[in-house]
């Protein structure tokens, strides 16, 4: 295939083409993103639903009583429930550490982290014409997507700039470090920052679980990969990357393989059998 064979906007496709891209699939996620992924969702779920329960005092609460009452019964008593959340919380720092320490490298770098959560400017009309959709005021198309869509680039952008918070304020409370007023400060912050990514999770698990168009985005999370015919209608930019890699690296191959046939090791007996000059 040539590299002008790969269209520089999505082409209308016939039946046939979109079946056969339907059957084709292209990695989207690694292993340990995908362990992470699922591993943070849960102790999100867990941590929200503890934390919401510890903030309660009799002038501010964001829990009903029939809430609190089931916690209670489930933990004992509110030291438990604090226990749990404080220990649950160490531990999702310490996978992240692990992760930051290890895949800083792979999943951390700057062209990395650019491609993935930084807007580029068709990201921004993306957003400006989907608000404007949702709101019945305009029929634009939405301009091309890479690998992830503006709003997913925005979540991320969110979660990446609130985990250090909810992580440094959560330690600073568990152990009670420098000032009383230093604590009573983390104690906002960190119900903010938690807010913050929660308010955004609302969307993001609408959009992932819920959504019927991003069900293959919802597999990807499982399997590592979605159908082409899903990258080509949804994230053009990203699928048109991927097939320009795919050539290039059949280029590299090409010639290579090429020479191994060429200079491919004759045993003795062989060379003795083949015809002389
Ligand atoms: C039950 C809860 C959740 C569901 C159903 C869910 C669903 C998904 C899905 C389907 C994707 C893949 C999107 C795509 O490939 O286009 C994804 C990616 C992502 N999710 Fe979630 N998610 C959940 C919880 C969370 C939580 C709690 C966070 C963070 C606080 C989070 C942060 C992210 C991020 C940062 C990505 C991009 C991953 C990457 O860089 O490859 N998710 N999620």
């Amino acid at each position: 295939m040539k590299s002008d064979a790969i269209p520089l906007a999505p082409l209308p496709l016939t039946a046939d083409q979109a079946e056969t891209m339907l059957q084709r699939q292209i990695k989207k996620h690694h292993v340990a993103i995908i362990l992470l992924h699922w591993f943070n969702a849960v102790t999100w779920i867990l941590e929200v639903a503890t934390g919401a329960a510890l903030v309660s005092s009799r002038l501010f609460r964001v829990t009903p009583d029939w809430y609190l009452a089931i916690l209670n019964g489930l933990f004992g008593t509110r030291g438990n429930l604090l226990r749990f959340h404080v220990a649950l919380g160490l531990v999702w720092i310490g996978v992240f550490l692990v992760y930051g320490l290890f895949g800083f490298r792979t999943y951390l770098r700057g062209e990395v982290l650019k491609k993935e959560i930084a807007l580029d400017r068709d990201d921004v009309r993306w957003l400006v014409v989907r608000a404007l959709r949702i709101l019945g005021r305009s029929d634009e198309a939405l301009p091309l997507q890479g690998v992830y869509n503006a709003g997913q680039k925005l979540f991320s952008m969110v979660v990446y700039a609130m985990l250090p918070v909810v992580m440094g304020t959560g330690v600073i409370m568990a152990f009670r470090l420098f000032s009383p007023r230093v604590v009573g400060w983390a104690v906002v912050l960190h119900f903010a920052a938690v807010g913050a990514v929660v308010a955004g999770l609302v969307i993001h698990v609408y959009m992932g679980a819920v959504f019927p168009e991003e069900k293959p985005a919802f597999f990807s999370m499982f399997t590592g990969t979605v159908d082409e015919l899903f990258a080509y209608n949804h994230h053009f930019k990203w699928w048109r990357e991927v097939k320009m890699e795919q050539l290039a690296w059949g280029r590299q191959r090409e010639p290579a393989a090429e020479a191994v046939s060429m200079e491919a090791p004759v045993s003795g007996e062989e060379a003795a059998q083949e015809p002389p000059g």
